[in-house]
């Protein structure tokens, strides 16, 4: 594979992010200890990545004279927000640099396509058939078994847009609840744990895989990841090997967060990706010297990457609106505490509002009990037990 010439941009040189949200705060910030300005592409003026850029263009992410008039005031694009048309991105690499690509994002944006591009690189997943109709349906159900999960094939996040579904009286009820969009239907793994690794690829062809993470949900919303993932240290390597293999088949500039499962008999299988940063990465801002959003942004800018090294070991914790918000002076008044906070306004029902670390000694991280008790007024014992 012929690695993209290397084009670094400097200081003062302007960094377009899609996207207004915190994924854009984080980026934004690093971009600015690099000398970078950014500019966001967003509806919302007061939103987290606004409050801390330069520069930022309102209007919609399909409206094509909105993303002409904002490529026109970048030097390079990227996105912390998936979920943008072909059209949109067509007009945007017109004018700049799109780094992740835009074919990287049309592969993400569809579990279909996504499914598919993982098994041709020879990444293992769960079994799946694509859902068009109640025919596909059925067929789903028989080769997959009970039971499954019915997954809108575009525009999940924190698990919305699925259904798991036990018995076959429960498949018409599931289908009309997600249809007519186009679906997926997965058979559902029996996992051990849950791992992500963040990978990044710079414009020279480097990659670099930060340290798999164990991730915990809650309600289908992350809630707290420890970093190392405490896995036996072939695995770590398989996971990064297959980040790599991810990245590299790609052409991945920027970064990318890499979803997987651990079965029950060791087996990773890889469950999505997302090419931006990711929330399953924050562990990295204070246990890493340059972490994930540092090293997006180098990526992107065509900078040099260094390794992804940890320093500490560590835990994060989501802060979801509004339980874990009105626990704010107590979070503030915990010196162990690194909160990181995303500028939004309201604390709605399960909206993430920032994040809080933990950073432990080298090797020195404790057992599901040992985090709980660090954890203290954030403690969620149903989730760190498993
Ligand atoms: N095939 C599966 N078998 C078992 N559990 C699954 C499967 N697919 C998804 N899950 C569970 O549901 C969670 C959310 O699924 P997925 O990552 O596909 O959706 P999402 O909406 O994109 O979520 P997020 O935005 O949190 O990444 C997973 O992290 C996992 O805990
Ligand atoms: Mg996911």
């Amino acid at each position: 594979m012929t690695p993209t010439p290397f084009s670094a941009l400097g200081p003062n040189a302007v960094i377009g992010i899609v996207g207004g949200g915190q994924l854009g705060r984080m980026s934004a910030m690093a971009a600015a200890k690099l000398g970078f300005k950014t500019h966001i592409l967003t509806q919302d003026p007061n939103g987290p990545a606004a409050q801390v850029s330069s520069g930022i263009t309102l209007g919609a992410y399909d409206d094509l004279a909105v993303l002409e008039q904002f490529a026109r005031a970048v030097d390079v694009v990227t996105f912390e927000f998936e979920n943008i048309s072909a059209d949109g991105l067509d007009c945007l690499a017109q004018h700049c640099p799109v780094r992740p690509s835009g074919a990287i994002l049309r592969t993400s944006q569809d579990r279909s396509v996504e499914k598919t591009f993982l098994t041709q690189a020879g990444v293992p997943i769960a079994p799946w058939h694509p859902v068009t109709d109640h025919a596909s349906l059925q067929v789903a159900a028989e080769k997959l078994g009970f039971p499954f999960i019915l997954k809108t094939a575009r525009d999940g996040y924190d698990g919305k847009g699925q259904r798991r579904v036990y018995t076959p009286d429960a498949l018409t009820e599931a289908y009309a609840a997600l249809a007519p969009r186009a679906l997926v239907a997965e058979g559902m793994v029996d996992f051990a744990c849950e791992i992500s690794v963040m990978v990044v690829r710079g414009a020279n062809g480097t990659v670099r895989c930060f340290d798999p993470a164990q991730n915990f949900h809650r309600n289908g919303i992350l809630d707290i990841t420890v970093a190392p993932a405490p896995i036996a240290p072939e695995l770590t390597q398989q996971a990064q090997t297959l980040a790599t293999t991810i990245a590299e088949k790609l052409e991945l500039i920027g970064i990318l967060g890499v979803e997987m499962f651990i079965d029950r008999t060791g087996n990773l299988l890889v469950n999505e990706i997302a090419p931006r940063p990711h929330n399953s990465g924050h562990w990295t801002m204070d246990a890493c010297p340059v972490d994930q959003f540092d090293m997006h942004i180098r990526a992107v800018a065509g900078l040099p990457l260094p390794p992804a090294q940890r320093h500490a070991d560590a835990v994060m914790k989501n802060l979801i609106g509004p339980d874990d918000m009105a626990l704010w002076p107590q979070i503030i008044a915990t010196p162990t505490f690194l909160p990181h906070l995303y500028g939004k306004a309201e604390a709605r029902r399960g909206r993430k509002m920032g994040h809080v670390n933990l950073v432990f000694p080298y090797s020195g991280l404790p057992g599901a009990l040992g985090i709980q008790d660090a954890l203290g007024p954030l403690a969620t014992p149903d989730t760190t037990e498993n």
